[in-house]
């Protein structure tokens, strides 16, 4: 029988360079579109998705990543006092479980291969999810949910994967296909950041994975790839051919919160979503488009 997926490790210990000055003090997964942190909205995702174990790989400056999920029992009694259920609601929902939160450091960013890897003992030998806060997703079905359900198909791994213009193919990882039946892509290969003319392909991967545990072996070596990074697509790259390994045309859209202008996009879609704003920011809206 095929092991579930219970487990999602986030790899928060990059430094946030583009978002200088605000990140300094800051973590980038702390930024919030709108009222909630781009973490928290990557955990709400994974929970969706069924997962229970969290494991983040922080680094240095990241302590308030820590206090954002921790209970607050001083702030819980306040709000209790001040009969504010809508403010208890929202921070009991930034609370995991005892035991099922984990934190690893990775000392250096040498990576998201080696961010991936910081996190092999409570990975252990389950498959498990990946999730880059920095890609929003936004989407009927959450994004890792439509995964999980392929991976209950296919088992194996599996990237979510979307089109880009071909001169992009250098900003991310890159599938080589085999067939694609509009939803399931089987992979050949993956390449990460080539040149457009080198690119097998125009599809690229986002920041959600299902991945089995083998992966950990490959992060080992710590080879390094493209801009002398320990990349995760160099170690996928191994699993292709050795077990199933699928992209899946997520419903929904991406945006890169990674840098300005994405995460901008992003904090617009999402308050266009809320109910309880949406009105009043679609009139926002029309007041600058004139
Ligand atoms: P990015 O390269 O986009 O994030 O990595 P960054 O380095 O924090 O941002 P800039 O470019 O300096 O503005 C994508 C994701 O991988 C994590 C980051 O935290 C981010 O979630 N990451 C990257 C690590 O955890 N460790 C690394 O060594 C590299």
């Amino acid at each position: 029988m095929r092991k579930p997926v219970l487990k999602a490790v986030f790899p928060v210990a990059g430094l946030g360079t583009r978002f200088l000055p605000a990140t300094k003090a800051i973590p980038k997964e702390m930024l919030p579109l709108v009222d909630k942190p781009l973490l928290q909205h990557a955990v709400d995702e994974a929970r969706a998705a069924g997962i229970e174990e969290f494991v983040f790989v922080t680094g240095g400056g990241k302590r308030a990543i820590e206090d954002h999920f921790d209970a607050d029992a001083e702030l819980n009694r306040f709000l209790e006092l001040k009969h504010n259920t809508e403010g208890l609601d929202a921070v009991r929902q930034t609370e995991i479980a005892p035991g099922k939160l984990f934190y690893t450091r990775q000392q250096q960013p040498l990576g998201l291969g080696h961010a991936v890897w910081c996190a092999r003992a409570v990975v252990g030998s389950d498959p498990f999810a990946i999730i880059l806060p920095d890609d929003y997703v936004l989407s009927q079905t959450p994004c890792l949910k439509q995964m999980v359900e392929a991976y209950q198909e296919v088992g194996g791994n599996i990237v979510a994967v979307e089109n880009v213009p071909r001169e992009h193919t250098n900003r991310y990882g890159i599938l080589k296909i085999g067939s694609d039946d509009g939803r399931l892509v089987t992979v050949e290969g993956l390449v990460e950041k080539p040149a457009p003319a080198e690119a097998p392909s125009t599809l690229s991967i986002i920041g959600r994975y299902i991945l089995q545990p083998e992966v950990m072996d490959h992060l080992s070596r710590h080879e390094r790839g493209t801009g002398n990074e320990i990349q995760l697509t160099d170690a996928m790259a191994r699993l292709v051919g050795q077990q199933p390994f699928h992209g899946l045309h997520f419903e929904g859209t991406r945006f890169d919160c990674g840098g300005k202008v994405g995460f901008l996009e992003a904090t617009i879609a999402h308050a266009l979503t809320r109910p309880d704003m949406a009105d009043n920011v679609r009139r926002v809206l029309k007041k600058y488009s004139s």
